[in-house]
């Protein structure tokens, strides 16, 4: 720990643990401690920890080409569009690949303004875009902007959750509405029904792009491949990363072929972007998923977990709401959360903070039962620890 805080960037808040090994659902530490992961790296991790399928992809492409640049063909690279197309929706069938979900938002940012010939972006408030100058223009929280203005211009932002927001907030400048369709990390806010329907109506009506940041609701999480599939609408560009690639770092942006054939050689590139290796995983990543029915399993264990979270709800007054979808799921507490999720790393269970009140739970599509039992009983026990520290059970604020 102490090497890696002596040469590395200080801008992680830390978890006092060292990460050695996973499989599946679990990961242990440098001292042969077992943890149930409900983090997955931030929701990388979807297939589990070292996927068997993704590790023999990874092994044998490495022995055949790791790194092939763009601007030549490669097998495996063909191999993983013509697989991500095939479970894109219709329409949506021309890929940029590149190496995160930030990188995804900046591709999605310039083909708006390109094939618009328009410049502003409408995103929402609390919305999370990722942190290069682009997408951190159009994420919203103050603590990540503020220290790096001025920002990319033209780009606003508007209420969620209530679509005339968007209708007058739409200028004769704008060139694309973007958002999550479930906001993660402003604490894992699923929108209202009918909004989403409406925000797609509205762009249509206005002739002005939808882009939906899939980066951390697709593959499977939700219970649907795509998170917008809840909901029956379509994108006109969608983002996607974390997961698509088993673990080693991807970004897509996924566009209709007419917006994307706006971008003309050399107005956009990537050195590493749909390398072989990270391609190669990627197959192996959309085969399991889709073999596995991971997916219809994520919709499954997602119901159980959230069953549990709100009996805990209904158990601990400190718990104010259960959100979420499928196994993307969060707490809210009446209190900041980060005593909660150092107590649950103690006591072996790895979860996340969104925002400063909300515990973020993004389990693996594999996580079981018993796994999903003993992660509630270790925030059971933690949420007892802080009410009664916090001596609130009698008198609760709000
Ligand atoms: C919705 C969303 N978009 C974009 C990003 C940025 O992704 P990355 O950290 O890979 O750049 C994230 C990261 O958490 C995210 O949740």
């Amino acid at each position: 720990m102490n090497i890696e805080n002596r040469f590395t960037a200080n801008v992680f808040s830390k978890r006092p643990v060292v990460l050695t090994r996973g499989k599946g659902a679990l990961v242990w530490d440098i001292n042969g401690k077992e943890y149930v992961d409900c983090s997955t790296s931030y929701g990388v991790a979807l297939l589990g920890h070292c996927h068997p399928k993704v590790v023999a992809a990874i092994q044998t492409q490495a022995e055949q080409l790791i790194t092939c640049h763009g601007c030549y063909y490669n097998d495996k690279r063909a191999e993983f569009v013509e697989k991500l197309v095939r479970i894109t929706p219709k329409g949506l069938d021309k890929v940029f690949l590149s190496n995160s979900g930030a990188e995804s938002v900046e591709c999605a940012i310039k083909l708006a303004r390109k094939y618009t010939g328009k410049q502003e972006i409408i995103a929402l408030m609390g919305a999370f875009h990722g942190k290069t100058m682009g997408a951190l223009s159009a994420t919203w929280d103050k603590k990540y902007r503020e220290p790096f203005m001025p920002l990319v211009p033209e780009i606003k932002h508007v209420a969620p959750d209530n679509a005339d927001k968007i209708r007058e907030a739409i200028s004769e400048k704008t060139a694309a509405v973007l958002m999550e369709p479930i906001r993660g990390e402003s604490g894992v806010r699923v929108p209202p029904n009918g909004y989403l329907q409406e925000v797609r109506e509205i762009c249509s009506e206005k002739s002005v792009l939808l882009i939906l940041d899939e980066v951390q609701t697709s593959f499977g999480r939700t219970g649907k491949l795509f998170g917008f599939q809840n909901w029956s609408v379509t994108p006109d560009v969608m983002c996607l990363a974390k997961p698509f690639a088993g673990g080693l770092p991807i970004g897509i942006t996924v566009a209709r072929e007419d917006i994307m054939s706006a971008l003309k050689v050399g107005e956009h590139s990537t050195t590493f972007g749909g390398s072989p290796l990270v391609c190669a995983a990627g197959c192996a990543a959309i085969g399991a998923l889709v073999e596995e029915n991971l997916t219809e399993r994520a919709a499954e264990m997602g119901k159980y977990f959230k069953a549990e979270l709100e009996r805990l709800q209904a158990k601990h007054k400190i718990v104010k709401e259960v959100r979420g979808l499928g196994l993307m799921l969060g707490m809210e507490l009446r209190y900041d959360v980060l005593n909660v999720i150092l107590r649950a790393v103690a006591k072996c269970v790895l979860v996340l903070d969104a925002g400063r009140t909300v515990v973020r739970l993004l389990p693996p599509l594999v996580i079981n039962e018993e796994q999903i039992d003993r992660a509630v009983n270790v925030l059971d026990e933690v949420l007892g620890e802080e009410e009664s520290e916090r001596a609130i059970s009698s008198t609760v604020p709000n």
